[in-house]
């Protein structure tokens, strides 16, 4: 039933895919081909559904804002990491200054950039890239997840507004770590590549309450997981969460490489690939099959399960 549900998901994604545009404003990403289209499911009771282009890597983007924040939640713990972010729906674009310049300077959530610039400043001050690049394979469960130079160059090359914000959060005394540095690290993890299959797996682990679903090695704590799947459901497709919810009532992230990472509480884990995104930056039809499925198997949060 669920391996039908993404199958037909899958052939009405496709023709969505026309509908939205690559994202430009870092270049190296407007070269992908727009029509690529994947899903991949993995069940907490080991099946493994992979449909369309699963295993074709592109660019984490945002979706590592999940993981810097769990990383920073086990590293810092909870209070220390909120101090200066926190825990309420933007409203405005991943990428806006708008409400920085109004309040103290603490971003609204760790999931716009802005907030995963203050997280990333964290960070940098414990790990290594490499430390934290080790610890995305492991929670991923992809041992081939690599730093793509030409992503990162490209983008370290158009950081005008990243840049912007960063500088700003550092003159509100809300950045703890030298700017360039924080901005190097925050691009760095934004340049990962990963697979739909990768996110699914991410998915699961997170789905499980931070548990390897196949070792049942514990691999983030119950409370970071916790937090990080309902920062997912209020803020992790941005400007358009509040829609997202409503309508698919999944926990999910998404980047503008055109991944979505999806979890159905105590159940599984989605990855999509879908690299054409709409107007606010998510996957247009990743979220398109994300809705189909959803509404199909009942997986809506508030809803009832069908199988
Ligand atoms: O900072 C940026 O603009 C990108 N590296 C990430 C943005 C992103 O993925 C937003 N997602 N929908």
């Amino acid at each position: 039933m669920l391996k039908e549900t993404a199958e037909k998901a899958l052939l009405l994604g496709q023709p969505k895919t026309r509908e939205g545009h690559v994202a430009t404003y870092i270049p190296e990403l407007g070269k992908v081909d727009p029509s690529g289209l994947g899903i991949c499911i993995f069940t907490k009771d080991g099946e493994k559904i992979r449909v369309g282009d699963t295993d074709t890597r592109f660019s984490i983007q945002s979706i590592s804002k999940i993981i810097s924040l769990a990383i920073a939640l086990e590293a810092y713990g909870k209070n220390k990491v909120f101090e200066n972010v926190g825990m309420e729906p933007s409203g405005d674009a991943f990428n806006s200054l708008l409400k920085l310049e109004n309040a103290d300077g603490t971003p609204y959530n760790p999931l716009i950039n802005a907030g995963a610039l203050v997280i990333s400043s964290y960070m940098v001050q414990m790990y290594t890239f490499e430390e934290v690049l080790e610890n995305v394979r492991r929670l991923c469960m992809d041992p081939d997840i690599v730093l793509d130079i030409k992503v990162c160059h490209s983008e370290m090359s158009n950081l005008s507004r990243n840049r912007a914000i960063a500088y700003l959060l550092e003159s509100k005394g809300v950045l703890h770590a030298d700017v360039e540095k924080t901005l190097n690290f925050y691009v760095k993890m934004c340049s990962l590549s990963v697979t739909a299959e990768s996110l699914a797996n991410l998915g699961l682990v997170l789905a499980g309450g931070g548990i390897h679903p196949v070792t049942g090695e514990r691999l983030l704590k119950e409370e970071t997981v916790r937090i990080v799947k309902t920062i997912m459901l209020t803020c992790g497709m941005y400007d358009g969460s509040g829609e997202f919810a409503v309508r698919v009532g999944i926990p999910s992230k998404s980047g503008v490489g055109g991944g979505i990472i999806s979890v159905v509480d105590g159940e599984l884990g989605i990855g999509i690939y879908g690299p054409s995104l709409d107007e606010k930056g998510n996957s247009i039809a990743g979220i398109a099959m994300l809705e189909y499925i959803s509404k199909e198997m009942g997986f809506h949060m508030f809803g009832q399960r069908k199988n």
